[in-house]
Order: C-alpha cells, then sequence, then structure tokens
C-alpha cells in the first residue's frame, strides 16, 4: 500500500484518523473516547480538522457531539445529520449528498452510496438522520481511499469502481449489521482495489467476520490487517 505521505491510523471499529500531505487531520466516523478498541492515548483527541460521519449511528457518531466542543472541526455529513449535530452545537458543518464532491482544505470528498439505516438516537427518540453513506477521499497526492461506512454489498460500487477507482477500500466485515466476509469478498470484485482494510469486526462478540475469512474467500486481494492505534505512512 503506497500512501505517499498520508499517515493512517486505525482507532478501532469504523474510525480513522488520517492525517494528509499538508498536515490536516481528518477523523472519519468519531467513535473515539466510547470506542471499545480505541487504545487508551488514543481516547484524547489532540487535535482534528475535518470529521467525516457516514451515519447517524451511536459507533460512528457517538463521540461526534464532544469532539466538536472541543475542536469545532468542519463537519461533513449528510444534510440531515448536519443539522441534527448543529442542534448539538456544531458549527462548522459542511452538509452534502450522495453524489456530489466537496473540497476541504486539501482533499477531495465525494459522497457515496451506502446501503444501511441512519436513525439517530437522540434521548429516547430515534430522530431521521437522512441516509447512511459512504465516501471516496482524493488527497493531493493522488491516493484515493473509499470508507465504505456501513454496508451490504450493492451492485453499484460498480459505479463506484468506474468512476473514482480508489485505491484502498475500507470496508466492513463484521456480518450482522454489516457487510460479511462472503459480500465483502463479492465487493472486492466489484471495486478491485489494490489494498482492502477490513474494518467494523470484533468490537463486539456478534461481529464475527474476520480478515482471514475475507483473505480465504478473495485470495488475489491485498488485505492490510490493521491494529488499532498504528500508523502507516
Ligand atoms: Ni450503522
Ligand atoms: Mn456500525
Amino acid at each position: 500500500m503506497n500512501l505517499n505521505g498520508i499517515k493512517l491510523t486505525w482507532l478501532g471499529h469504523a474510525t480513522f484518523r488520517v492525517e494528509t500531505p499538508a498536515g490536516k487531520t481528518v477523523i472519519i466516523d468519531p467513535w473515539v473516547m466510547g470506542n471499545p478498541m480505541c487504545p487508551e492515548p488514543e481516547k484524547k483527541v489532540k487535535k482534528v480538522d475535518v470529521l467525516l460521519c457516514t451515519h447517524g449511528h451511536g459507533d460512528h457518531i457517538g463521540d461526534a457531539v464532544e469532539i466538536v466542543k472541543q475542536h469545532n472541526p468542519a463537519v461533513v455529513g449528510i444534510y440531515e445529520l448536519c443539522m441534527w449535530l448543529e442542534k448539538k452545537g456544531a458549527k462548522k458543518t459542511s452538509p452534502m449528498n450522495k453524489g456530489g464532491s466537496q473540497t476541504i482544505g486539501d482533499i477531495k470528498i465525494t459522497m457515496v452510496h451506502a446501503d444501511h439505516s441512519c436513525g439517530i438516537l437522540d434521548g429516547d427518540q430515534i430522530v431521521y438522520g437522512g441516509e447512511a453513506c459512504g465516501y471516496v477521499i482524493e488527497f493531493s497526492n493522488g491516493v484515493k481511499i473509499y470508507h465504505a461506512g456501513d454496508t451490504n454489498v450493492f451492485g453499484d460500487m460498480a459505479i463506484i469502481r468506474d468512476l473514482y477507482a480508489p485505491e484502498i477500500a475500507m470496508l466492513p466485515i463484521g456480518d450482522r449489521f454489516t457487510m460479511s466476509p462472503r459480500e465483502a469478498a463479492y465487493a472486492c470484485n466489484l471495486l478491485k482495489p489494490k489494498t482492502v482494510i477490513p474494518m467494523h469486526f470484533g468490537t463486539f462478540p456478534l461481529l464475527t467476520g474476520t480478515p482471514a475469512e475475507l483473505q480465504k474467500l478473495a485470495p488475489a486481494i491485498a488485505i492490510a490487517e490493521m491494529k488499532p492505534g498504528v500508523t502507516l505512512s
């Protein structure tokens, strides 16, 4: 995997910290302090310029409000989710919707489809949070990363491949609430990434899929098995 100046850290589950070639810090799916897979030293967020939110479930935006209070980053998400985060104190939301792109600092962000639900648990209510999405992030060094969010496999992943051709795909493999390794292997056929980073597995006993199973089902694909807290660059 050639990151060409990008620093990539998995914080466990679907949460990643990405440091861009220009030194901006992006957190994808801000579930940090409450994330049981996140190593202790990483639970204190030191710096963040951009939050990218795939959908409103607690295991993805669980610490968004707290991080916004501490750092006031730009917050990217689908329109309804951004409006909800504004009500909770986000000052710099940058809403978008599927098919659209926007550039923030040195990254170009495209919101793509995901097939999943997106209710936000707010107190004892479930609030409409728009739809779940994924992102293709294009860096100034040309590297493109696809973060699938929570999703099953869907045929239009072939469109993501045709239009954006991301070389790195972060795919959920845990099963039960997202793709299983079997579906993720099929997703690899559609996306044809150079490298797959498995995520959204092992956090809870219910998330049973493993990178080894995915490798068995997709022997040709390069799987980068990350360890929470370890930075690739
Ligand atoms: Ni979810
Ligand atoms: Mn999830």
